[in-house]
């Protein structure tokens, strides 16, 4: 039996899964992860019989191509369906049967993320979002006046929201480093940031991959820096996990936020904050919570009556997840990059690719900087004439469009989006 085939039945067996997997769509898994068995994730990545079972999972309407899952993914029909029944539920008697029956349901959502992502279940709390976890994070540290905080200037707008905010308030200093796309090497970001450092620096947030161009960022060189100076580093990863296999501790990190309504496909408003346990106590919760929770990671869950069904839902997008594997969804998702990126690149010079296409830098995002079309008419015009959904990317430093597939984008969607954006360099945007 192979190492997902047997993940996704031992999924079952522990009941991680079953109450919320629909018969027919355990059983496309099933065929499918039969037809995967043994072969190696390249070998995989373009077989359409494969992924056109996984493409199944989801009602997705195929009258429009939708090349936006960064921004929010559309989950699996049964993981939707789960936190529905669990909604429904709820709603006969929510004091009982929302916080007796599925409230508690939540340690198991938190164990299957903790195995995922390589850490102990009490280093893992479950949040509504990346915002919410990188903002427990940024709000969280006690900082004084005139303390520094390096980030770059491709960090996610909120999150620079919220340090600045820090800054107007009380006086901590933020300082903004810029890279170019694509930086010249991963070295190079982390000279920049070392460059930046000073004696008064307390923090350092990086993007694990960044929203703009799909870069994927030194982290653990950053954080091993980083630590030698005793400076912290909090990690962005709203894009990361999920996307493309990785574990803490090959990053090495003490604090990690990310979304899961991206890439984990779990429904939306889900996501987790990871503190390593020694760094607890520093690190106060958004919403108050007493002494006797300083070094409970369930201080960041504190946040009053919320629907216990996403949370739940979790566990159930955790399997499909694991069904697939995480190296066979990245090989895919960089096929589907390089089939559109690759093409585009060799068709006209004037497509510019902002994106790194390797297996180390970058995954399932790229952009595409159009010489002499406007970024944002250009993303109007797939949209509105042809329906296909992309998103615009305006930095003060480069533009360009965005493009995120998923497993179940088709191969014939991407020679759709390819053929319209060469014509559109051809015709214009008629
Ligand atoms: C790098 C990065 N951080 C944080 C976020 C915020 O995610 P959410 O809106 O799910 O909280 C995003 C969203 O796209 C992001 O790309």
């Amino acid at each position: 039996m192979t190492v997902d085939r047997r993940a996704l039945i031992s999924g079952f067996a522990a009941g991680l899964a079953l109450p919320f997997f629909r018969a027919d769509a355990a059983g496309r898994m099933l065929a499918a992860s039969s037809r995967a068995a043994g072969r190696e994730p390249s070998e995989l990545a373009g077989d359409e019989a494969y992924w056109s079972q996984i493409a199944r999972a989801f009602d997705s309407d195929s009258t429009l191509v939708n090349l936006n899952n960064g921004g929010c993914s559309p989950a699996p029909s049964h993981v939707l369906e789960a936190m529905i029944r669990d909604l429904r539920f709820s709603n006969e008697i929510p004091v009982h049967h929302m916080w007796n029956v599925l409230e508690p349901r939540i340690e198991s959502a938190r164990r299957g993320l903790a195995a995922e992502f390589g850490c102990d279940p009490e280093e893992m709390a479950i949040t509504r979002n990346a915002s919410e976890a990188m903002e427990t994070l940024t709000l969280g540290i006690d900082l004084k006046p005139g303390d520094e905080v390096v980030l770059t200037n491709q960090n996610y707008p909120r999150m620079i929201t919220t340090w600045e905010q820090r800054a107007r308030r009380e006086g901590i200093v933020v300082k903004k480093i810029s890279f170019p796309v694509p930086p010249p090497s991963p070295a190079d970001v982390v000279d920049r940031f070392r460059q930046a450092m000073t004696p008064r620096t307390r923090v350092i947030e990086v993007t694990h991959i960044t929203n703009l161009t799909g870069q994927i960022l030194p982290v653990r060189e950053i954080v091993r820096m980083a630590r030698e100076r005793g400076v912290e580093v909090f990690v962005d990863g709203a894009h990361a996990f999920a996307h493309f296999p990785f574990k803490r501790d090959e990053l090495d990190c003490d604090y990690y936020g990310t979304s899961l309504h991206k890439w984990l496909l779990a429904p939306i408003g889900t996501g987790f904050l990871y503190v390593r346990k020694e760094k607890q106590k520093k690190i106060w919760p958004l919403m108050a919570a007493p002494p006797a929770m300083d070094e409970n990671v369930r201080k960041y869950e504190e946040i009053g009556t919320l629907p216990a069904a996403n949370h739940n839902a979790i566990a159930a997008a955790l399997a499909f997840h694991r069904g697939i594997g995480a190296a066979r969804k990245a090989a895919r998702l960089r096929w589907l990059r390089d089939r559109w990126a690759r093409r585009l690149a060799a068709a006209d010079p004037r497509f510019r690719i902002l994106t790194p296409l390797n297996d180390t830098e970058s995954c399932g995002i790229a952009l595409v900087h159009v010489e002499g079309i406007d970024t944002e008419k250009l993303q109007a015009f797939l949209w509105e004439k042809h329906r296909i959904m992309t998103t615009p990317i305006v930095h003060p430093e480069f533009n360009g469009l965005r493009i995120t597939p998923n497993v179940y984008t088709t191969p014939d969607e991407i020679d759709l989006f390819c053929d319209r954006m060469e014509g559109a360099l051809r015709k214009g945007l008629t």
